[in-house]
């Protein structure tokens, strides 16, 4: 939540910060602000609104902070958009995350004459750092001790106009650094601030910080300790064209349209011989052979991933899996030792509530694996093993091809696991990978329905409720259906397991309120057909996600959409697309704000 995009080297900043800034706007888009260090002041400029309208005009400098804000407190105005000043105007801050004890600490500063200008907690720090430089320390002393009094999270990039440095620093809140090839530095809160400049970067780990000085490089020190501490590069794999919408109207639907690349590249190189090949985890050979449970943690479209994973992996491991919010995990004292795997499911890899939770199951004594999308991000660091989602940069706050990457790898540790632990064997294993390896080809089909899916989105896009439904693996699709809908078109949508709708939900059909149904040619289609004949008896609108010749369903709902015929353990993987397609073509019927969904961030950073 909240982008932060800064430059310091020879090139004029202002511009350069700026396209940082909008590559960074899927992170929070409620206001903006860019700070330009001059030889004697800082000027700073703000704006409520959008970077993509933005007609911000700053002299030249070599300086530069911004952000962009996804507001926690105080409301969405210029004072408190950051940058935040200093009284003096001589020290310039901006900031991701959240200061908790900013009450106290601004109460303080206020006795002894600083004058606050926002509702922000983040102005708290910038009056500290002050007090600090008006004692006579260097501004990377003054951040260092700041940062010790502080009780919160954040990643802060901080300049003076004394000094031709930037300081950044880090607790909990993501922060990269990216190593210019011409003694230039960008810092972003992920690396798509600065990958079209750089593929080098360092990621800052809790509690550290970097001084970079202008002309002389960048040091790296540990705020508890105050010692110099050694960093790595890491190069960044991803292709800055990636992160473009190459034509496409949104990077929602060009997300969706490249699912079957991602899903290739997720594989790629995964697979020998017709087995899973997963070097990531071959650290956890030991473990994975006799590990009793696995716990999936994650948020969001990442847990619905988890859920939908569970089906295949429970019955090929025979192995109980468990689903967790991450939000609720660690306050649950949950049931977690060394013979528990826990897997954390994360696009961003820095969701707070998931990174808390991998936290929790880490002290219980138990291995975590990650499966990220972002690399170097925190999950991927702080877990035992990670295995990359490849799927290039998510840039749409909806997440589309991060869902059907992950449940792809999820598919091959499951058979990995299986066969370490003898559970499933090599024969059957080959047919799956086999099966995995057309999915590509046949996500393509199931995009192929397209054109059929925006005219079904035509007659429903003026609805004010709609129901997801399904069963088994169908369940969790159903939910993660909803979820698209609601997040970008701002309908009411609820997904449910089709059989437990007469238990209450039921009471909800009428003509107004079409239902969903995920009802492939599957073992439950025969009992999901009984729950459709309930809703049109109630005279409720049916689209069905099908198979072509499946002809019972065909019969009974208003609006078929296609998905090709794979194996079972893959039905969910071409399940999704046609709910990601119906979702972005209502709202675009809407005329909503696909990228950019009303309160809204990417990555959520705070709990
Ligand atoms: O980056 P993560 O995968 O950890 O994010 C988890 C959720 O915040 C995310 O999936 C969210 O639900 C998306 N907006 C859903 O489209």
């Amino acid at each position: 939540m909240c982008g932060i995009s800064c430059y310091i080297g020879g090139e004029d900043a202002a511009p350069i910060v700026l396209r940082g800034l909008r590559n960074l706007e899927y992170r929070g888009y409620d206001s903006y602000g860019i700070a330009v260090k001059l030889s004697d002041k800082i000027e700073v400029k703000k704006s409520v609104g959008r970077i993509s309208d933005s007609s911000l005009q700053l002299p030249k400098s070599n300086i530069a902070i911004s952000h962009t804000r996804w507001a926690t407190h105080g409301g969405v105005t210029e004072a408190n958009a950051h940058p935040h000043l200093s009284c003096d105007e001589k020290l310039a801050l901006v900031h991701n995350g959240i200061i908790e004890n900013y009450t106290e600490l601004k109460k303080e500063l206020q006795a002894k004459g600083h004058k606050f200008r926002s509702e922000t907690d983040t102005e708290t720090a910038v009056h500290l750092i002050e007090e600090g430089v008006k004692g006579g320390k260097p501004l990377m002393e003054a951040v260092m001790e700041a940062c010790r009094q502080i009780v919160g999270t954040f990643a802060f990039s901080v300049i003076s106009v004394d000094e031709e440095k930037m300081v950044v620093a880090r607790r909990g809140s993501p922060i990269a650094i990216g190593i210019g090839s011409k003694g230039d530095f960008f810092v972003g809160s992920d690396v798509t601030a600065f990958l079209h400049h750089t593929k080098k970067s360092v990621f800052l780990d809790d509690d550290q910080l970097a001084m970079i000085e202008k002309g002389e490089g960048i040091k790296y020190f540990d705020i508890k300790t105050g010692k110099e501490v050694e960093k790595k590069i890491t190069e960044i794999e991803w292709d800055p064209a990636e992160a473009q919408k190459q034509g496409h109207k949104h990077f929602m639907l060009k997300e969706i349209m490249e699912q079957p690349i991602a899903i290739q590249k997720a594989i790629q190189g995964r697979i020998k011989d017709g087995l899973p090949c997963l070097e990531e985890i071959d650290s956890l050979e030991e473990f994975l052979k006799n590990t009793k449970r696995i716990v999936i943690v994650a948020c969001g479209t990442a847990l619905y991933a988890g859920w939908t994973s569970e089906y295949f992996l429970e019955n090929a491991l025979r192995l109980p899996v468990e689903i967790e919010y991450a939000s609720e995990y660690r306050y649950r004292n949950p049931v977690v030792d060394d013979s528990v795997l826990t897997i954390a499911v994360s696009q961003s890899g820095e969701t707070a509530d998931t990174l808390a939770a991998l936290r929790e199951s880490k002290k219980r004594g138990s291995k975590v694996l990650a499966i990220c999308n972002v690399m170097g991000s925190t999950i991927a660091r702080e877990s035992d093993a990670v295995i990359y989602n490849r799927a290039g940069p998510e840039i749409g706050v909806a997440s589309t091809k991060a869902f059907t990457t992950q449940v792809s790898i999820l598919l091959l540790v499951g058979l990995h696991i299986g066969l370490l632990q003898k559970k499933i064997d090599e024969a059957k294993v080959k047919e799956i990978t086999s099966a995995l390896q057309q999915l590509p080809e046949q996500v393509k089909e199931a995009l192929a329905e397209k054109e059929s899916i925006q005219e079904i989105a035509k007659k429903y896009y003026e609805k004010k409720n709609a129901l997801f439904l399904g069963r088994g693996q169908n369940f969790p699709i159903a939910l993660e259906g909803a979820l698209k809908l609601k997040e970008i078109s701002y309908l009411h949508a609820e997904g449910y397991a089709a059989a437990e709708m007469k238990h209450g939900p039921i009471a909800l059909v009428d003509e107004e309120t079409p239902s969903v149904f995920v009802v492939p040619k599957d073992r439950s289609y025969d009992k999901t057909l009984g729950n459709v004949e309930e809703i049109k008896a109630r005279k409720g609108n049916v689209i069905a996600v099908s198979n072509k010749g499946a002809s019972e369903i065909a019969r009974i709902a208003d609006d078929v959409i296609y998905i090709p015929t794979v194996r079972e353990e893959l039905i969910p993987i071409v399940a999704v697309v046609p709910l990601q397609l119906l979702a972005y073509y209502i709202a675009d019927l809407r005329n909503c704000d696909i990228d950019k969904p009303r309160n809204l961030a990417k990555s959520v950073t705070v709990e």
